[in-house]
């Protein structure tokens, strides 16, 4: 079929509501087609996609053993219900409850959705309903989601459903976030709060700083009212890695208290950072695990909301009525199938471990060869570089960083310069916080693949180091 370009521009330009750019801004991008990791324009330029989408394609894109099974399910059922049975959804539960997480012990059943919001949106109800408890706890710089509860969790403000344009305008939605949500400090020891220089001094007294103050959080609040806390364990936007310690004592502070732990493994779930799932990297387990994206490498919409046995248990008692749609629609749920099952064969977790720890030694080079990289922190294939004006005072170039509005000239950004320049040597890098360089290519990717990124990376690095200060 060939594309009249000019006309889906123009109608786009007419008809179509955008996001990200004002009218005044949008720049099109067309794409011809996408093959394995790069994205083919018109005029047959390839470009290198090392966010493999927004870090969501983790099996690859166009794998055929998914497209097969999308083909089949659509000729066989087209839509059912989820009340009736097709055996795709019941296989999707099986590979997630059993193969894949059995062995920690914690995982009683699964409900699919369409979404990651709606993901995150089921598991905060699932946890009012659990506790009878009315609020929840999210951490600063994170992402969940846009919906009402879910996107009352994201605390990245830029990404909470505002508007804001280059002449500094800025609107937020009245009402939200809704009542009944708290945001806890995020355990972001590059830049600590509390003005500690390392984990180790923030540790010295033998707490966690910034889980001591969830803890009066808790206690201001009242034990009895929390319902949940819910967090990335490494945040999608901002790349906060969390401390081990962090992690192990927020799980042992919501079980004193009988929180629910919801783990969001939206972004980091599937592989993407070098197990199947991030909690399994620090002896934990949550209570209820989100999940999207990777679960089907985001070839159709699909998500998964994991509660544990007790959950389960306490659900089936009763009858729930909770029911979109398009939850375990036959086509996705087949697609999933086929996404987990060859993720599985390839063994794709160890294999993003194994190419992660080749990206990661790769990047760390990138760090005392320019001024400009702050930080080069990661797992598995998810990195970040945090960009600086100054490395000794790890100054941020803009000062806003992670609380950024949005307004302004942002192709200014250093993420954006740097993603400008490193698109010219075909390589898609980029971010959404104006410090943050985020990393995360498919968990097929090649080593040849890698040593083009980061050479492209290098050489972006190179233009913003012009532009720091000592
Ligand atoms: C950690 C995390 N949670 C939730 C979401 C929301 O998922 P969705 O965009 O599918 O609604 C995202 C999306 O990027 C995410 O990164």
């Amino acid at each position: 079929m060939s594309v009249d370009w000019d006309k889906v521009i123009e109608w786009d330009k007419k008809y179509y509501l955008r996001i990200k750019q004002s009218a005044e801004e949008w720049t099109p991008i067309p794409v011809e087609k996408v093959e394995g990791s790069y994205i083919i324009t018109p005029d047959g330029s390839k470009i290198l996609d090392f966010l493999s989408g927004l870090i969501s394609v983790n099996a690859g894109q166009r794998q055929p053993k998914v497209i097969e099974a999308i083909k089949t399910a659509l000729d066989k059922y087209g839509y059912v219900w989820e009340m009736m049975q097709t055996p795709y959804k019941s296989l999707a539960a099986k590979l997630i409850v059993e193969d894949i997480l059995g062995k920690d012990g914690w995982a009683g059943k699964v409900r699919f959705a369409s979404s990651g919001s709606e993901a995150n949106e089921e598991a905060l109800i699932i946890a009012k309903l659990y506790t009878g408890r009315p609020f929840i706890i999210s951490r600063e710089f994170s992402y969940h989601g846009w919906t009402l509860g879910a996107g009352s969790c994201s605390t990245f403000r830029w990404w909470r459903n505002t508007i804001a344009n280059a002449r500094g305008e800025y609107k937020e939605v009245q009402g939200f976030p809704a009542q009944g949500f708290f945001v806890a400090r995020a355990p972001f020891c590059y830049r600590c709060p509390y003005g500690y220089d390392s984990p180790r001094e923030c540790q010295s007294g033998g707490y966690v700083a910034c889980l001591k103050d969830m803890e009066y959080m808790i206690q201001n609040l009242g034990p009895q009212n929390v319902a949940a806390v819910i967090t990335e364990i490494i945040s999608g936007g901002g790349l906060v890695i969390s401390p081990p310690e962090w992690v192990k004592g927020l799980r042992d502070l919501t079980r004193k208290h009988g929180i629910i732990l919801i783990d969001d493994e939206v972004m980091t779930g599937f592989g993407r950072t070098g197990s199947w799932f991030c909690y399994q990297h620090y002896g934990v387990t949550p209570d209820i695990m989100t999940m999207a994206k990777g679960i089907v490498s985001s070839q159709l919409p699909a998500a998964g909301v994991v509660v544990s046995k007790e959950i389960a248990k306490f659900l089936e008692d009763y009858r729930w009525w909770h029911s979109p749609t398009f939850s375990s629609h036959p086509v996705v749920m087949a697609a999933v199938c086929e996404n987990i099952k060859l993720m599985m064969e390839e063994d794709l977790p160890a294999r993003a471990a194994k190419m992660g720890e080749y990206l990661g030694r790769r990047l760390n080079e990138l760090e005392p060869k320019h001024e400009c990289v702050g930080q080069v922190s990661g797992l598995g294939l998810f990195w970040g570089i945090e960009l600086v004006k100054n490395k000794k005072k790890r100054e941020p170039f803009f000062t806003e960083d992670r609380f950024t509005k949005g307004t302004g000239d942002v192709s200014k950004w250093a993420v954006n310069i740097v993603q400008t320049k490193a698109l010219e040597k075909g390589v898609l890098v980029g971010g959404f916080t104006p410090n943050c360089l985020r990393i995360g290519p498919a968990l097929t990717v090649t080593q040849e693949e890698i040593n083009r990124a980061v050479d492209a990376i290098d050489y972006a690095l190179t233009a913003l180091d012009a532009e720091c200060r000592s």
